[in-house]
């Protein structure tokens, strides 16, 4: 059966279930436990600049069922702007239905519409071999590029055998 899917964009109101599904997401694709007060705080603040992105979501019979978040990086060699897409999650039982595909055409319009956007970017976890069919299902092509990164938010750890310590100051030192 098809079902009509509604894309909105998502407003203050929906921080908190953008920012579960970003939880979800997490942990169901890179078995990673996020930080939920973190979270939210990144949430709430796209939210509230558009400047950093937005947050598209998806809707059956007004209830969320997807989201998807866009975000911008200027192109010098094309002087124009990618769209990101970031932030990918349907869930579980609405899955296989249209969904993401609805979300994707969506953004993709919207982009195609815009003469300053040179077309549309994302990155996926290696290991996330369903992901990866359905972004090429939807036209998207697997690119040379492969990611770098300093993540200054990481707690720094020290291997200790077969263990992984955060180290800690001496005592008497602050
Ligand atoms: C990946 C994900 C967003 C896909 O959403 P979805 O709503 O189920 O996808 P759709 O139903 O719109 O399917 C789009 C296309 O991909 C295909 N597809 C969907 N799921 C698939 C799967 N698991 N394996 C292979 N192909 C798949 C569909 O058949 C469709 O192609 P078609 O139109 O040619 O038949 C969803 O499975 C999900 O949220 N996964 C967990 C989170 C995740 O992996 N996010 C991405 C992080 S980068």
């Amino acid at each position: 059966m098809i079902v009509p899917i509604q894309i909105r964009k998502a407003a203050p109101g929906d921080a908190a279930l953008v920012a579960e599904f970003n939880a979800q997401l997490a942990l169901e694709t890179e078995d990673l436990p996020l930080n939920r007060e973190l979270v939210r705080g990144g949430v709430d603040r796209v939210l509230g600049d558009p400047a950093k992105g937005v947050y598209w979501l998806a809707e059956v019979s007004r209830q969320v069922v997807g989201q998807l978040m866009i975000t911008y990086e200027w192109s010098d060699w094309r002087n124009g702007w990618f769209w990101w897409i970031q932030s990918v999650y349907v869930k579980k039982e609405w899955r296989g239905r249209g969904v993401f595909q609805a979300l994707y055409h969506f953004v993709e319009e919207q982009a195609s519409e815009q003469s300053d956007v040179c077309g549309l970017r994302l990155y996926v976890d290696a290991r996330n071999a369903a992901a990866k069919t359905v972004y090429q299902r939807l036209g998207m092509e697997h690119t040379n590029y492969e990611v770098f990164e300093v993540d200054f938010r990481k707690a720094p750890r020290r291997e200790v055998g077969q263990m992984f310590v955060t180290p800690t100051l001496p005592p008497g030192r602050s």
